[in-house]
């Protein structure tokens, strides 16, 4: 038996969207494999009862087939469904870690990247890997058409999650279509800003990079109360916040001694919203790991 812990992610960043992708220290997907004549799941924890048990509609059913590697699968989730978390995507990172090792398939990290992002495409319809490739990798990724680069970065932040849902689907039709060249350039600047800043493990210029005038306003409309959180965490200490993911969580990075702070801001401007929260104080960190 195999037991793989995969992290949390929160993807895009702002200004990377469908690019850039974190891993968080918590919360965290925890599988146990077993080699089995056919593929069984079984699913505990936090929102299991909307998770089908289907290995066709399930994320780590694909993984099973594309590693060609039948197993009965414990999955305990910590990490929410729809939370804008990388929740399917650290089940499906999971999946893949283990099985590759329980089945000695020999595969490196690097290409167990695009096998879970194939999980992802069950539960999203596109075959995204700016979560499955930090759950898998760690640190701060840039996926693109061309492959996947990581790197070592040490962030603090503060991921936000309220009690309401929003879907990736309904996310994803608020995207505006075209952008003006004011905007690319502002984006590109950003996202070079934060790149830089990840390789330095500087906040600041994470947090100035995450700024983003295209998708973030867009998505901000679908999240309650996301005006006030947001600038209730800039006010405690915040020096960048954004949608995490398709959301509805939101992510704030801050320096180390301000994230108590940051977390307690954010969840105070939730309930005057009148929406329920809970704050992960977490930190960007490593990918999945075998137990
Ligand atoms: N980049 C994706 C999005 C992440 O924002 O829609 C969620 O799958």
């Amino acid at each position: 038996m195999i037991t793989v812990r995969a992290p949390a992610t929160s993807a895009n960043l702002g200004s990377g969207f469908d690019v850039f992708g974190v891993a968080l220290d918590r919360p965290a997907d925890v599988i146990r494999v077993e080699r089995a004549e056919r593929t069984t799941i079984e699913i505990t924890g936090v929102g299991s009862q909307y998770i089908p048990t289907d290995p066709e509609k399930n994320t780590v059913g694909a993984v099973v087939d594309e590693l060609d590697a039948p197993a009965h699968i414990e999955i305990d989730k910590g990490v929410r469904p729809a939370s804008g978390l990388g929740s399917s995507a650290a089940s499906a990172a999971a999946a893949a870690v283990a099985l590759n090792e329980l089945y000695d398939r020999g595969l490196s990290r690097e290409e167990l990247v695009p096998i879970a992002a194939e999980g992802e495409a069950v539960v999203s319809g596109v075959a995204h890997a700016d979560n499955v490739a930090p759950s898998i990798l760690g640190g701060f990724t840039i996926a693109t058409a061309d492959g996947v680069h990581a790197v070592d970065a040490d962030i603090p932040v503060v991921a936000c999650l309220p009690e309401i849902a929003v879907s990736t689907r309904d996310a994803r039709e608020v995207v505006p279509e075209t952008a003006s060249m004011e905007q690319l350039v502002e984006t590109v600047g950003n996202a070079a800003t934060l790149t830089a800043g990840m390789y330095r493990s500087d906040p600041e210029l994470v947090g100035r990079g995450m700024a983003d005038p295209l998708v973030t306003p867009a998505r901000a409309e679908l999240i309650t109360g996301y005006e006030g959180v947001s600038q209730a965490a800039r006010e405690a200490g915040a020096l960048g916040v954004t949608v995490s993911g398709a959301g509805p969580s939101l992510l704030a990075v801050c320096h180390e001694h301000h994230r108590r702070d940051v977390a307690a801001a954010m969840l105070d401007a939730f309930a005057d919203a009148g929406v329920d929260a809970r704050a992960y104080q977490t930190r960007v960190s490593r990918g999945a790991r075998l137990l």
